[in-house]
């Protein structure tokens, strides 16, 4: 049995290693003719059942030269019994990564540098989550810059317009110091055309704490765009408006095709748009029983497929849903 393990592990992948394989076991001075020699020892009541083993083991060893001598016809090596390792491996197709969640994963680890934890939320909300607590009670018009997706009038459950909806979660669950951001899809009832779309993504900030103020507001967002698009990048603030913050100011950096000198992508101004921010309204605060008078805090946001189009100069919004193989394979190797 011992030999018969030690001819089935033997390999042979080439004519000469199955010829030495006949030598060694079925040759003249073989293994197998010398067990066959041992039968002289053997008593004769014995003999018949002895010469029935060795008959047995001799045509097991035939056999497995048989085997080994087929698998290296004309001397080529076995494919059944041996790799070849320097054979190029079958190619693997793997997919890139969208470039909305590479730009969206890179400002979400800007912002946990700062210490901000990422919160999410539900994309069909209630009127009070997105709008109602935002500071934007039912008849009030600035619900209209914002055209909503109904999913039901009364009670009213709709497509969360911005994530200000998860902000208005976290206040509800969570006592201040408070520092989150709250990346997302979010749905707005909107012609779909190069420049607007029914659904994008957005990255909204929360940061409320005792003496939080504009100057933290503006350090934190000029640190993030010097992450995000190089040190030599301009900011500027102008006021704006927002139901839920109060001041509110949109912010713009310097234009990163011209460096700020005008060209087309800035309509010659020099400076393109990229966010909206604001203190939080105390209403805002006060709806969540967070003291106004001891705390304060600010809150931004900014859509993802935006900076995705000022970072990769993207000039359409429909290609980011139009799922073109052209168009994903250009990000090949980005993580
Ligand atoms: N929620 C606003 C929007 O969707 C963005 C914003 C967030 C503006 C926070 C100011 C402060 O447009």
């Amino acid at each position: 049995d011992n030999y018969k393990q030690e001819m089935t592990a033997f390999e042979a992948t080439t004519a000469e290693a199955a010829e030495a394989f006949r030598i060694k076991y079925l040759g003249t001075k073989g293994i197998v003719k010398a067990v066959m020699g041992e039968i002289k020892n053997v008593p004769n009541d014995q003999k018949k059942a002895f010469g029935q083993i060795l008959n047995e083991f001799k045509q097991f060893a035939e056999a497995r030269y048989e085997v080994l001598k087929e698998s290296t016809v004309n001397g080529q090596p076995s494919t059944v019994n041996s790799i070849d390792i320097s054979l190029p491996g079958t190619p693997v197709a793997i997919g890139t990564r969208h470039p909305l969640s590479i730009v969206r994963n890179q400002i979400v680890s800007i912002f946990k540098r700062l210490g901000f934890a990422v919160a999410e939320g539900p994309e069909i909300e209630d009127d009070w989550h997105n709008f109602g607590a935002m500071n934007l009670p039912e008849d009030h018009p600035a619900r209209d810059m914002q055209d909503t997706f109904y999913i039901n009038q009364h009670p009213a459950w709709l497509l969360r317009t911005h994530t200000s909806s998860v902000q208005a979660r976290v206040m509800e669950a969570q006592r201040p110091p408070i520092r989150v951001i709250c990346p997302g899809r979010v749905y707005r009832n909107e012609t779909i055309s190069a420049r607007a779309h029914c659904f994008f993504h957005q990255i909204e900030g929360l940061y409320i704490d005792e003496n939080v103020s504009f100057a933290d507001l503006k350090q934190t967002l000029y640190f993030f765009v010097q992450e995000m698009f190089g040190k030599e990048v301009k900011v500027r603030f102008r006021p704006s408006y927002f139901p839920f913050t109060e001041p509110s100011a949109e912010m713009d950096i310097s234009c990163l095709i011209c460096g700020g000198s005008g060209c087309t992508v800035c309509k010659h101004t020099g400076w393109v748009e990229i966010l909206g921010s604001g203190m939080v309204h105390p209403k805002v605060l006060q709806n969540f029983d967070i003291d106004p008078e001891k705390y304060t805090g600010f809150a931004f946001g900014m859509g993802v497929e935006r900076v995705c189009q000022l970072k990769y100069r993207i000039n359409d919004l429909r290609l980011y849903s139009q799922n073109d193989v052209r168009f994903l394979r250009q990000f090949t190797g980005a993580v």
